[in-house]
């Protein structure tokens, strides 16, 4: 075993990583020694898949303001998220564009040369500044770029596969890896951790997230006994391309797109009149799969019905202008072209709106870890979050963690002594090595997704989703008994998906567990056989605690001190 010592480790290299290595970098002048980890190569984060905008208050003179943003974004949280956390987040918001913007970002532009933005979901402003269609892969290189500048002492562990959070005395110690290149096992500890590692859509069948994105920093945090807040409430977006699940970007009607059914109908003037289109995800989702239940939508395959995303009247100059991305996609996959036929799509998971539980600075309850982005729960979105919040969240909350974990490594020192921890874990990667067992995790990870697709969609009921839990238990139990074909270490990609899902099993787990327990609708969690909010007994978060038996969950209060819940309306 191979030990790095670092003081900063941040694992995830995504938009929220790069944010937190670079306001790190930038605080200590370039001489705090940083790791950056990640089981990808550099640039291949799903945060480039980020594509419509990052939303900020950025024309008071124009009629926006924070308080507008603040209050859009409660009301599309259906008022669980903590206003405290929302209200930080939207004064921090516009710094964060303008920073971009100095680092050399092309944001697009208006005609007088100010930074555009287009409107989005559930946003009453047009709020959303955006690169054409490729909003997540400029910021990511913009980020890089500055980063370089202003780091000497930058670590890069790409294609270094974390398998554990090692926690030693209530704090953090290292993380075990494994080193894909040269199949070596390495241990890398630091005086801090910011997680930064994204969320976990593969546990979905029909998504819009990466083959990457398996939820590893989720499972790896409750593991090591951090809690996992709300993870019943997942995010389904109501636009994924048939039958990849592609995102379609919300631009698209941002920019004036239709949704249709199969009678040409913009159906969405029955469920949200007043926002059409544009109305918040949960929303626009739900209606879709109500239309499709009705037999308004056109067949699809494998039982995906679809909706059509009409983009025609645009026309093609602005299409080529603000959706060229979109365009290619489409040309590629399906070989149609949107400047002449309607898009099939239907709602597709996309986010989830639990992680790991912060306070307002992202730090977790271990003194020495901190996580922000996808990962991290610091409570902005609630039951649903709006469109463009989530770029916005990995910059603040980069930046919040970037700064705080650099202040805690100039005060601390790193702990010389070396836990036995870091060889139990490799004793448990030799045992999953060379194990004999009859189950392949490769189908079980086919079934665990499937269920999830079925029992934990748009509508839920708790029989579905207490058939999705015994499903996933039994899944539990027949991974452990799974064997590998690949007995190697270098490269061995049958291990790490191997790996990847036990951590799905158990992120799986929560979220259904959650969703089984919460008797209400809220937001994304939309329960048909308990239809209404409950904000007597349920206005509140979930929280999860690993224990060998399974989760366990409690709750703490949501921050509700500017506005009390109302009924949502659009
Ligand atoms: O539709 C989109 O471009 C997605 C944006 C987001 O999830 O914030």
């Amino acid at each position: 075993m191979e030990v790095y010592n670092h003081d900063l480790v941040i694992l995830g290299s995504g938009l929220a990583g790069l944010r937190a290595a670079l306001e790190a970098s930038q605080q200590s002048k370039g001489e705090l020694d940083i790791a950056l980890v990640s089981k990808l190569q550099l640039m291949r984060a799903h945060s480039v898949a980020a594509e419509g905008g990052t939303a900020a208050v950025m024309r008071q003179d124009e009629g926006d303001n924070y308080e507008l943003h603040a209050w859009d974004t409660v009301k599309g949280s259906d008022f669980l998220a903590d206003q405290n956390v929302v209200e930080f987040f939207v004064n921090e918001m516009p710094r964060e564009i303008l920073h971009l913007d100095h680092w050399g970002i092309p944001w697009s532009r208006r005609e007088d040369g100010r930074i555009a933005q287009r409107p989005f979901g559930g946003h009453t402003y047009p709020r959303a500044v955006f690169a054409a269609d490729k909003t997540g892969l400029l910021e990511m290189q913009t980020l890089y770029d500055t980063l370089m500048k202003h780091t000497n002492k930058l670590n890069r562990y790409d294609e270094v596969f974390v398998t554990s959070i090692l926690i030693e005395d209530g704090k953090f110690e290292g993380l075990t890896a494994l080193d894909m290149i040269n199949g070596k096992y390495v241990l890398i500890r630091g005086k801090a951790l910011i997680l930064a590692t994204g969320g976990a859509g593969q546990i979905f069948g029909f998504t819009t997230y990466s083959e990457t994105v398996t939820g590893d920093g989720l499972a790896m945090a409750y593991r090591a006994g951090l809690p996992l807040k709300d993870m019943e409430f997942v995010q389904f977006h109501p636009t994924g391309l048939i039958p990849s699940g592609i995102l379609m970007t919300e631009a698209c009607r941002g920019e004036g797109g239709y949704l249709l059914n199969n009678k040409g109908e913009r159906f969405m003037e029955k469920y949200a009149a007043g926002a059409m289109e544009l109305a918040p995800r949960d929303m626009v989702s739900r209606s879709e799969m109500t239309e499709i239940e009705a037999g308004r939508g056109f067949a699809g395959p494998e039982g995906l019905d679809y909706m059509h995303l009409d983009l025609r009247h645009l026309g093609r100059d602005k299409i080529l202008e603000r959706l060229p991305l979109i365009r290619e996609v489409t040309m590629k996959h399906i070989g149609l072209d949107p400047i002449e036929k309607p898009i099939p799509i239907r709602a597709v998971a996309h986010y989830s709106m639990g992680g790991v539980h912060t306070d307002i600075k992202g730090h977790t309850p271990l003194e020495n870890v901190w996580a922000a982005g996808e990962v991290a729960c610091v409570s902005l979105h609630g039951a649903n979050r709006l469109g463009a919040n989530s770029t916005a969240e990995c910059l603040v909350w980069g930046r919040v963690t970037g700064g705080e974990a650099a202040r805690y490594c100039a005060a601390n020192s790193l702990d010389k002594k070396i836990s036995i921890q870091a060889e139990q874990e490799w004793g448990k990667m030799e045992a999953l090595i060379s194990s004999m067992g009859k189950e392949d995790h490769y189908k079980i990870r086919k079934e665990l997704r499937k269920t999830l697709d079925k029992n934990m969609g748009v509508f839920r009921t708790g029989q579905e989703m207490q058939t999705g839990l015994d499903k996933i238990r039994k899944l539990k139990e027949r991974y452990k008994h799974i064997s590998l074909k690949d007995k190697g270490l270098r490269y061995n990609t049958d291990l790490i998906r191997a790996v990847e899902t036990g951590f799905m099993l158990d992120v799986a787990e929560v979220a259904t567990l959650g969703g089984l327990t919460r008797t209400e609708s809220r937001g994304g969690h939309a329960r048909r056989d308990f239809a209404a909010r409950d904000d007597e007994n349920w206005l509140k978060h979930t929280m999860a605690h690993y224990t060998e038996e399974g989760p366990r969950l409690d709750y703490i209060p949501v921050d509700i001190s500017m506005w009390k819940p109302v009924e949502r309306k659009y």
